[in-house]
């Protein structure tokens, strides 16, 4: 049973990556997920504000600011907590132990200088980077050729200074999706993880106050990463890393289905252990034999909607029959 696939221009022994997170942030982590089974790991993501302050604080002229308000004091705690030195003798550590590939990732937002910094994670020893690219339209001046413009000057830049592979993590909340991601795969880039995740906000109404909703994910967010991987799939140059609301075996096989080249996992890990991923990868395999399957390749995209398939005509109809049904 051949379940290997190829990402970001790696051979990875099956589809199955963890995704960035908690797990991820350690030695002891990443080895048990290649333990278990992983067929890469993403290592928990640096923020460029951590890059930034960083890169102020070892710059005599240029001693940090107070350039980030009120978020300034947790940067700088965080940073002094959780140096980037840190960060990268994990990476260096683990990649001594390690045989599958291992990518780093920062979490930005701005074309700013920590885009210099890619070139240490190259350095320590990753074998690709994922940029978690949380460019949300919060700002009421920000248009979208403002977005588009950023997410270019960025790939662009970071290009010169690695020569790892490098994927990048979008948001679901575009104007023109399938357009923007077609674009992106157009760049440089080595590949696209659909989708990051946002950060939720509630409202506790008995203390009348802002607070953060649930981290993890649910089983029932899988049907929009779903829905795009299987409108995209066909349609971008570069292959596509399925993310958010995959929980069982049975929705990798729906990612791959849908021309996913990979799946990252992440709440089903937090809910189960990483141990977990033996019973993704073993379902994987599981289903092929069942379905006479001898590799991915056999099978991958082919519920993805075509290269020149009109998508709208079909979800209309499905649309339209769906609720004619519903009395
Ligand atoms: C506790 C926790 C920490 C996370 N940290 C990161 C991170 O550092 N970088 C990142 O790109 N995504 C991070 N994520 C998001 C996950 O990588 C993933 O995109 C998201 O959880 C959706 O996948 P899931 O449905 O499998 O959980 C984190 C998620 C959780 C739950």
């Amino acid at each position: 049973m051949d379940t290997t696939t190829n990402y970001l221009g790696l051979e990875l022994r099956n589809p199955v990556i963890v995704g960035s997170c908690g797990l991820t942030s350690t030695v002891e982590g990443l080895l048990q997920a290649e333990e278990y089974g992983a067929g890469a790991v993403i290592v928990k993501s640096v923020f460029e504000e951590q890059i930034i302050y960083d890169i102020k604080r070892n710059t005599s002229f240029m001693a940090p600011t107070d350039n980030y308000g009120v978020s300034y004091e947790y940067i700088a705690q965080h940073v002094a907590e959780d140096s980037l030195e840190k960060h990268f003798s994990v990476i260096r550590e683990a990649k001594k132990k390690m045989h599958i590939p291992i990518v780093g990732s920062i979490n930005c937002y701005s074309f700013e200088n920590w885009i210099t910094y890619a070139k240490r994670f190259e350095e320590a020893g990753c074998d690709a980077m994922e940029l978690n690219m949380a460019i949300l339209p919060y700002e009421t001046m920000m248009g979208c050729d403002d977005v588009d413009r950023l997410f270019s000057d960025i790939i662009t830049s970071i290009k010169k200074f690695v020569s790892i592979p490098i994927s990048v993590k979008v948001s679901s909340n575009f104007t023109n999706m399938a357009q923007f991601m077609q674009q992106l795969s157009w760049t440089s880039i080595g590949g696209i993880t659909l989708f990051n995740k946002p950060l939720n906000i509630d409202i506790d109404i008995d203390n009348v106050k802002t607070v953060m909703a649930p981290k993890l994910s649910n089983p029932d967010d899988i049907f929009n990463t779903l829905r795009w991987v299987a409108l995209l799939s066909k349609k971008v140059r570069c292959p596509l890393s399925a993310s958010t609301g995959v929980f069982t075996a049975d929705d990798v096989v729906k990612m791959l289905l849908a021309g996913a080249s990979t799946v990252q996992v992440v709440s089903c890990l937090y809910k189960n252990g990483l141990s977990y991923l033996k019973e993704l990868t073993s379902g994987l395999s599981d289903w092929m034999s069942k379905h006479g399957y001898n590799s991915v390749n056999e099978f991958r995209g082919m519920l993805a909607v075509g290269p020149s398939e009109e998508s709208s005509l079909f979800f209309r109809s499905q649309f339209m029959k769906h609720f004619a049904e519903i009395q």
